[in-house]
């Protein structure tokens, strides 16, 4: 990450004299997002007329759907275009909170006053773990994870543990595990589900194992719920919010970019208890001031609109998840998982390489097919790659039969 930053700051140099003498220590704690690193080298590659197939990032390939732009536009030529309070209007504030406690069944429903509105879910991630991490207390998450956890909290010299997630548990943590590891010293603990990069969901019996843990220790937990509409299950999601005794502990991050197919909107928000959302408030306040207005107009038009296109994403988002692990299972080398919610496969390379990395970099150069090393995604994702099925079926069945083909040149 440091490299990354620095080769920017080589090019600035001339000019604003900044050298790396002159930046900030805890720089060096931040992570960044590798897929953004991928996806940068899959355009120089197309740029050079090379044929691509993006699964490299973690967006759905959907337009948005047509009420919410003409939301948005309504509501820009309504004069909505100046600041809003930084938890967000009242209207989005409202509409999430009767959204999110009718979805995960909360009782007593969430009020306005739970719900701060940001830009995207990672600002809120960003702005709780800073209202409640102080250098040396125990945060504990998993490994591998959407990178953004353990950034937050090593920048915040929190006292990082993570718990490996098994594959033989379809993703889960071996809950003994995590019951030696957390403690009444444990401040928070995040999980997330379903899950990035892996696809895995948390069974009940998990969450109940985790909401006891938390009140026998008295920490509180960050679900990162943003994969909840993308849920491959016949059965209703559940969240450890809605277990007895946990509303009051509980942080729900969520957001529009995965299940409306709004990345680019930048619109997500987090749900908790209010004098914790006063403090995220006040980081909102610190950072970004507030959301685009007429962006938070279109969150309301999202979550009191239809639902259908939503399913219908989804629907779609299945068809290709069958396609791409039962083509990845039958590619010589490969073995993957079925995943149960999000849109990633995450299939096993270790009987080809342990270095994720440079098999990415070959299938990108060699295939054409952009993904990401589950290395990226901390230590437990080394011999992984993820493969984000947000192409259509026709772009990944060439997808699977490129790797094949490429595979045996490669020399780990
Ligand atoms: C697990 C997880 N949480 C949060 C986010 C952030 O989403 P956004 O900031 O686009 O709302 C992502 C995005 O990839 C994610 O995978």
């Amino acid at each position: 990450m440091f490299l990354l930053f620095y080769n920017c700051l080589e090019r600035t140099n001339a000019m604003l004299a900044v050298n790396e003498d002159r930046i900030a220590e805890g720089v060096s704690r931040l992570g960044a997002e590798n897929a953004f690193q991928v996806l940068a080298r899959a355009r120089a590659l197309e740029a050079q007329g090379k044929r691509v197939v993006h699964m490299e990032i973690g967006e759905p390939d959907f337009d948005t759907p047509e009420h919410i732009k003409q939301a948005a536009i309504d509501a820009m030529h309504a004069g909505h275009t100046h600041y809003t309070p930084s938890a967000g209007i009242v209207e989005l504030r409202a509409a999430v909170a009767e959204y999110a406690s009718r979805f995960r069944r909360i009782t007593p429903a969430w009020t306005p006053e739970n719900v701060v509105v940001t830009p995207g879910a990672k600002p809120a991630i960003w702005n709780t773990l800073s209202a409640l991490l102080d250098p040396g207390d125990e945060f504990v998450y998993f490994d591998p994870a959407y990178p953004a956890y353990a950034s937050a909290a090593s920048y915040l010299q929190a006292k990082v543990t993570a718990i490996p997630l098994l594959e033989e548990r379809n993703w889960r943590m071996d809950m003994d595990e995590l019951e030696r590891r957390v403690s009444d010293r444990t401040k928070l603990l995040v999980i997330n589900s379903p899950h990035n990069p892996t696809g895995g969901v948390l069974e009940q019996e998990d969450l109940e194992r985790i909401a006891d843990l938390a009140q026998r220790h008295d920490f509180l937990v960050l679900a990162d719920e943003i994969y909840s509409r993308n849920f491959y299950f016949d059965r209703e999601y559940v969240s450890i919010a809605a277990l007895p005794g946990m509303r009051e502990r509980t942080i729900v991050v969520d957001g529009f970019s995965k299940a409306y197919a709004m990345t680019g909107w930048r619109l997500g928000y987090a749900i908790m208890p209010e004098e914790l959302a006063n403090v995220v408030t006040l980081f909102n306040n610190n950072t970004f001031s507030c959301v685009a207005t007429f962006v938070q107009y279109a969150g309301v038009a999202a979550l009191q609109g239809p639902d259908a296109p939503v399913k219908a994403m989804n629907a779609t988002f299945r068809e290709r998840r069958d396609r791409i692990v039962a083509g990845l299972n039958k590619i010589s080398g490969l073995s993957c998982t079925l995943p149960e919610g999000a849109f990633y496969a995450f299939p096993n390379v270790t009987k080809i390489t342990r270095d994720g990395r440079a098999l990415a970099s070959f299938l990108l150069n060699e295939a054409g097919v952009a993904c990401t090393s589950g290395s990226a995604f901390g230590r437990a994702g080394d011999g992984y790659l993820r493969f984000s099925y947000a192409a259509s079926l026709e772009d990944i069945d060439w997808a699977l039969s490129v790797i094949a083909q490429a595979l045996p040149g490669f020399k780990g």
